[in-house]
């Protein structure tokens, strides 16, 4: 699904991501969790090919190779679900219309088709209510929200998201976690970058923690205390006393 073969990224002198390899399946769950400063964006940024690496090779799905032309890179974008830590959302555009355009702008649908799908997104995130609503009525949390049902509008493969937590409070940031992990049990890939060291604990995800634009540890999915058949479960045939 996304592959990095030793790529690096350079900022003039500064190298921000330093021949890093790793790869995800679809349907994965990883999150980059790292200092500021460790090169997070600058890997999201090559996955959606707004940047080129300096060297190395960046796949995702069919899209390979360092610099896409401008037709095949936004048809990329389309396969991937972006979310900002603050938010992007068209300010002078109702919480309905920022989705919407999503849908539109993809060509793909007719007028018809454009609100039963907006409507849905906007289901799946608890936003119906607030469909009329302009993003400066909003709550931090629920202009996540609506950035989150933009996101997922088109089904796409793979949502990314920058720090999605980051201008939130504890108890909103607790609930968008669980938005996403929600959306990831549906189907989708997840890849979120983070400082915030809780956040992969929440996800339950893979963690690779970014340091200095190297990959210093690649973790399994700590073990939820839900994954194991807590009801039902037969318990293990007694094994017979030898001695008897
Ligand atoms: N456009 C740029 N020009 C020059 N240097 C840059 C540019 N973008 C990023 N850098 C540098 O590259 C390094 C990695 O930046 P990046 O934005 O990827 O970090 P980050 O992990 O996302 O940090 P944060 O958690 O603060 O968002 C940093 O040292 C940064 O200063
Ligand atoms: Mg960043």
């Amino acid at each position: 699904m996304i592959t990095f073969e030793h790529v690096s990224r350079r900022y003039r002198e500064r190298l921000a991501l330093d021949a890093v390899s790793w790869h995800m399946d679809e349907g994965e769950c990883v999150v980059f969790a790292g200092p500021s400063g460790a090169g997070k964006t600058t890997l999201l940024r090559l996955i959606t090919h707004e940047l080129a690496p300096s060297s190395g090779t960046v796949t995702v799905g069919t899209f390979r190779g360092a610099r896409l032309p401008r037709a095949k890179r936004a048809l990329l974008r389309r396969t991937l679900g972006i979310i900002y830590e603050d938010f992007r959302l068209l300010n002078d555009r109702t919480v309905f219309e920022n989705v919407a355009l999503a849908v539109r702008i993809t060509g793909h649908f007719a007028d018809a088709e454009v609100v039963p799908r907006t409507l849905y997104a906007l289901e799946e995130v608890g936003l119906q209510q607030k469909q009329a609503a302009y993003p400066s009525e909003l709550s931090a949390g629920e202009k996540q929200r609506a950035a989150i049902a933009r996101a997922i509008v088109n089904r796409p493969a793979v949502v990314l998201a920058d720090e999605p937590t980051g201008a939130l409070e504890p108890a909103s940031a607790k609930e968008i976690l669980a938005l996403l992990r929600r959306i990831h049990e549906e189907g989708a890939a997840l890849l979120v970058v983070t400082t915030r060291p809780e956040v992969g604990a929440e996800l339950g995800g893979r963690v690779l923690r970014l340091q200095d634009g190297r990959i210093a540890a690649d973790e399994a999915p700590a073990r939820s205390p839900y994954a194991q058949p807590a009801f039902g479960v037969t318990p293990p045939a007694a094994t017979p006393d030898p001695g008897a």
